[in-house]
């Protein structure tokens, strides 16, 4: 009999069904909310109503899609935190009424978990996946960290930020340059016509493998204010300059604690994950980087960088494997573990 994992993820602002079979995905389906788009960013209140509305129409299709019926599950996988409590509660508590009904066990996913372990959801058994141990640069809206990944359930965060996230970074400067949120997407596009060299922002003097982004963000707001007041229409005048400028300093940020990660570890397989890791600059970055040191890098399709239940699937299928199952008392929690 084959293994069939169901996964939720409900964890901001997109609501999304998943199935695996014996590690193969079979389903992925995501329901995203612009009922935020007007507000400039999430609204958890909107979040968890949008979610309770999706999250029964989402789950029916991914099994349909999968061409699976639910009793054929065997265990549901959840994104249990971190995240939006509110957004949470929605996906843990219907993982666990569904887990009821159908005399199943559930397993609970830490999010960043699955970003890492993303790189192992397979379309088809060819596919090739990391081998252990590899080191993860996770970088999303809430988090940069550097993972080392010695088993799918055995990681341990080398590096994380000490403030602002890689994708908070994007997000806070695009927003000083009026573009719309998220801005990353947005800094993505405009960096491609524009000179990196152009302007030089502020680098972080953080020891170890600790990010900090607080810092590039307060340089290029002050760089931005000043030259406004001589020339009002500087922003507007040189868009891609300033876009290409702030994501090359990002990527040199990232890089430097990723390259010192790589030489205190020995490891010889690198691999991304998080919404940022759909930057265009990021991933041919750590490409070129892995080239130059004869390194193995996985980069993930750019449909598992964002908030995702295959991903969760996924993660869950190996702790089933593990037989590392959740209470039914298990609530979810907000804030970053590993
Ligand atoms: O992992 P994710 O979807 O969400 C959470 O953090 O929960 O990451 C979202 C972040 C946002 O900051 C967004 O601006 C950034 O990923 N992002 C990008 C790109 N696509 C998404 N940043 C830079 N370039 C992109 N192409």
């Amino acid at each position: 009999m084959n293994t069939v994992i169901l996964g939720i993820e409900s964890s901001c602002d997109d609501t999304s069904a998943a199935v695996i079979s014996d590690g193969i995905l079979l389903s992925n389906v995501i329901a995203s909310q612009n009922v935020h788009e007007e507000y400039g960013g999430v609204v958890p209140e909107l979040a968890s109503r949008a979610h309770q509305q999706n999250i029964v129409p989402v789950v029916d299709a991914a099994l349909k899609r999968a061409g699976i019926d639910k009793n054929q599950l065997c265990a549901i996988a959840f994104t249990r935190g971190p995240g939006l409590l509110g957004s949470l509660l929605v996906g843990t508590s219907f993982a666990k009424g569904l887990s009821l009904g159908l005399r199943i066990p559930i397993v609970d996913v830490n999010h960043l978990h699955g970003h890492v372990l993303s790189h192992f959801v397979r379309q088809s058994p060819d596919d090739r996946v990391p081998e252990f141990p590899f080191l993860c640069l996770l970088v999303s809206g809430g988090n940069s960290q550097i993972v080392l990944v010695n088993s799918y359930n055995d990681m341990t965060i080398l590096g994380q930020t000490i403030d602002d996230a890689a994708g908070e970074a994007f997000d806070k400067c695009a927003k000083v340059m009026g573009l719309p949120y998220p801005g990353g997407p947005h800094i993505d596009r405009l960096a491609a016509e524009g000179d990196p060299g152009r302007f030089k922002f502020a680098k972080p003097h953080i020891p170890g493998l600790d990010y900090s982004f607080s810092g590039l963000k307060t340089s290029f707001l002050y760089t931005l204010r000043d030259e406004v007041k001589k020339n009002p229409a500087f922003i507007t005048e040189n868009m891609t300059d300033l876009a290409a400028s702030l994501q090359a300093t990002i990527i040199d940020i990232l890089l430097d604690k990723l390259d010192k990660a790589v030489r205190q570890t020995g490891v010889k397989t690198i691999a991304i994950g998080g919404g940022v890791s759909a930057n265009s600059g990021v991933r041919q970055a750590i490409v070129q980087y892995s080239e130059r040191h004869n390194l193995t890098a996985f980069i993930p399709q750019r449909a598992f960088t964002t908030d995702n239940a295959a991903m969760v699937a996924i993660a869950g299928y190996y702790k089933y494997l593990d037989r590392i199952f959740c209470p039914y008392d298990a609530a979810p929690f907000a804030r970053v573990t590993m």
